[in-house]
C-alpha cells in the first residue's frame, strides 16, 4: 500500500490532494490544525485508508508524534505533501519581526521539520518524493508580501537542496507554484480589500484562477515515481501563464 501525509489537508489545495491521491490509491495521513473531517468523509468515500493528525506543524513534537504514529499503522511513507500554509498581506515597512518569524515558521520551518523526520523514514526505505507547495511568490517578487515571498523563495531553496542531498538514495524533491488559487485563503486576502478577481484574471494568460484540482494534479504527478522518477529539484509553476507572460496588459487583453 502507498502512503502519503499531506499538511493543511483540512481544506482548499490540501483537501483536493487527499481526494486526488484517495482516487490514486494511497493511504493518507491528513494533517491540520483544524478538524479534517470534511476531508476524512470525502476520501474514506473514496475507500482510503486515513488517518487525521490534528496540531500546529511548527511544533517538532507534532511532527515527531506524528511521524511514529505513522509508523505504527502504515509501517512507512511514500509521499510527503508539505501543503499547509499562512498568507500576510502588509507593506515591509510597517511589517512586525513577530508576524514575519510566525509566516517563516509555518511556511518554511515546518517544511524543513517534516522533510526531515518523514524524510528519514524514505532515505531508511531508499524511497519517497517530497512535494512542496510554494508558490509564483517563491520565483518574482509581489509587493506586500515581503514574509510569504521570502517564505516561498526558501521552500525553493530547501527542495533544491533536499534533492542534490538525498536523489542519490532514492528520495526525490520538487515544489510546485501555484499562482492565484481560489481557496479560503484568497477569499480571506480579497476580504482584506487588497485585490480582486478582476487583478489577478487580467493578469494570466489563461485569464483564469487556477483551481485546488489544478494544483493536486500537478502535486499527484510529482509524488508518482511511475509518472516522474527522474524528476528532482524543479519548481513547477501551476499559473496558466503568468510567470513566463512579459507582455504589457492592452497587448496581453487584446488577444483575448
Ligand atoms: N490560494 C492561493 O492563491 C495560493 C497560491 C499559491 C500558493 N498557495 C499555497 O498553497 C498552500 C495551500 O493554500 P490554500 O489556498 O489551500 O490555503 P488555505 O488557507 O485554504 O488552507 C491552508 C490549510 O493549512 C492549515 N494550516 C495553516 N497553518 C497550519 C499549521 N501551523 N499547522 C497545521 N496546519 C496549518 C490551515 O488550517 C488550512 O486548513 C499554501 O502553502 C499556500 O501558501 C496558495
Amino acid at each position: 500500500m502507498k502512503v502519503a501525509v499531506i499538511t493543511g489537508a483540512a481544506q482548499g489545495i490540501g483537501s483536493r490532494t487527499a481526494e486526488v491521491l484517495a482516487e490514486a490509491g494511497y493511504a493518507l495521513a491528513l494533517m491540520d490544525m483544524r478538524s479534517c473531517e470534511a476531508t476524512l468523509a470525502a476520501v474514506q468515500q473514496r475507500e482510503a485508508d486515513a488517518k487525521e493528525f490534528r496540531g500546529d506543524i511548527s511544533d517538532e513534537g507534532v511532527v515527531i508524534r506524528a511521524v511514529a504514529a505513522v509508523t505504527k499503522r502504515w509501517g512507512g511513507v511514500d509521499v510527503l505533501v508539505n501543503n499547509a500554509g499562512i498568507s500576510f498581506i502588509a507593506p515591509a515597512e510597517h511589517m512586525q519581526v513577530e508576524d514575519f518569524r510566525r509566516v517563516l515558521e509555518v511556511n518554511l520551518v515546518a517544511p524543513f521539520l517534516l522533510a526531515k523526520h518523514f524524510g528519514a523514514m524514505m532515505l531508511k526505505q531508499r524511497a519517497g518524493s517530497i512535494v512542496n507547495v510554494a508558490s509564483i511568490a517563491g520565483m518574482m517578487g509581489v509587493s506586500d508580501r515581503s514574509a510569504y515571498n521570502a517564505s516561498k523563495h526558501g521552500l525553493i531553496g530547501l527542495t533544491r537542496t533536499l534533492a542534490a542531498e538525498w536523489g542519490g538514495r532514492g528520495v526525490r524533491a520538487n515544489a510546485v507554484c501555484p499562482g492565484w488559487v481560489k481557496t479560503e485563503m484568497d477569499a480571506a486576502d480579497q476580504a482584506r480589500g487588497t485585490y480582486s478577481d478582476a487583478d489577478i484574471t487580467g493578469r494570466i494568460p489563461m485569464g483564469r484562477f487556477a483551481s485546488a484540482d489544478d494544483v493536486a494534479r500537478a502535486i499527484a504527478f510529482l509524488a508518482d515515481p511511475a509518472l516522474s522518477g527522474f524528476i528532482n529539484g524543479q519548481a513547477l509553476p501551476v499559473d496558466g501563464g503568468w510567470s513566463v507572460d512579459a507582455s504589457w496588459e492592452s497587448l496581453r487583453m487584446s488577444k483575448r
